[in-house]
């Protein structure tokens, strides 16, 4: 029988995991059928029990509905209580084991799709909202030589970069700091984890934070050469990525953990790459 698996969401209709946990699905010769849920704003769990009730197998999670998935869960992985939030569930019985693969996503697209280990790089990271929070542990593990945090809300940022200090397994520095403190401090990997891509701003960065050589990695996706990857590029940076390869990259990691075959990106990315004009 077809197993049966969805996104939730709303608004929906915007989702590529359909499509990429369909081709997926085709490259491993997994039988699933993945489709999208509207679901309702005040109605999170009906709809999930609905789509458990009709023996559905897992679901992707996505705004506004990743904190109403943490609090439906019965077991969440670690990398759930790190981000805060649940971006991939699980339903075996009465159980429902949640996890948050954006942060994993990321690193693998960044380490091994792009080939840049952050091992002894000096990291920055901009923003302190769910997107930085979910993608701290898996950062710290690749062992950086540094990891700043930088946030308008200066108090936000220091409490991410203490709850990085608690967890972590290593022993990596991390700071959390405002962007004033950035004046004459430059890094080799720079993140932009902001929303601020979303509205077409501009967090208020000053250029001189790129090393040469640096990679400016911004966790949108298909929004082209947005201002953030416009001032990297102004600021001399060849290196500019948007996040199209996380958001296949953190559907692998949910494929393999639903289906036990991990399949490869590089098909989809290249079929969702948006040039970065
Ligand atoms: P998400 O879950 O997508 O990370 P969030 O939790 O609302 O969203 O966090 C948004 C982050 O983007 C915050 O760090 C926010 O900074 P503040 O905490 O100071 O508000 C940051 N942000 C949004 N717009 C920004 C802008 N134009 N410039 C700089 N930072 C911005």
């Amino acid at each position: 029988m077809t197993d049966r698996y969805a996104v939730i969401g709303n608004p929906i209709e915007q989702s590529k995991s359909p499509f990429i946990h369909t081709a997926f699905a085709q490259v491993t010769g997994q039988d699933i059928e993945y489709t999208k849920v509207l679901g309702p704003l005040d109605c999170f769990a009906q709809a999930v029990d609905a789509f458990r009730a009709a023996g559905g197998k897992g679901m992707n999670v996505t705004a506004p509905f990743k904190l109403d998935a943490f609090a439906y869960a019965t077991d969440l992985a670690l990398g759930a209580q790190m981000a805060g939030a649940v971006n991939a569930m699980k339903f075996e019985g009465d159980r429902v084991y949640a996890e948050n693969f954006d942060g994993v996503g990321l690193v693998r697209d960044v380490v091994h799709n792009l080939g840049c280990p952050l091992l002894g790089r000096r990291v920055l990271v901009l923003g302190a909202g769910g997107a930085t929070r979910g993608a701290l542990l898996p950062m710290l593990a690749e062992q950086p030589a540094e990891l700043v945090i930088v946030n308008r809300t200066v108090a936000k940022a220091e409490e991410l970069a203490q709850l990085a200090r608690q967890h972590q397994i290593g022993s990596v520095p991390v700071q959390g700091i405002g962007y004033d403190a950035l004046t004459g401090q430059a890094f080799d990997v720079v993140f932009n984890a902001t929303s601020s891509s979303l509205s077409a701003e501009l967090p208020p960065l000053p250029d001189s934070v790129f090393e040469p050589g640096a990679l400016a990695y911004d966790l949108t996706y298909g929004k082209g050469l947005t201002p953030f990857l416009r001032l990297a590029q102004q600021a001399g940076v060849t290196r500019l990525h948007d996040g199209v390869g996380m958001l296949a990259e953190q559907a692998a990691e949910a494929f393999a953990w639903w289906r036990g075959v991990r399949p490869d990106t590089q098909d989809v990315i290249r079929q969702l790459t948006v040039p970065l004009v």
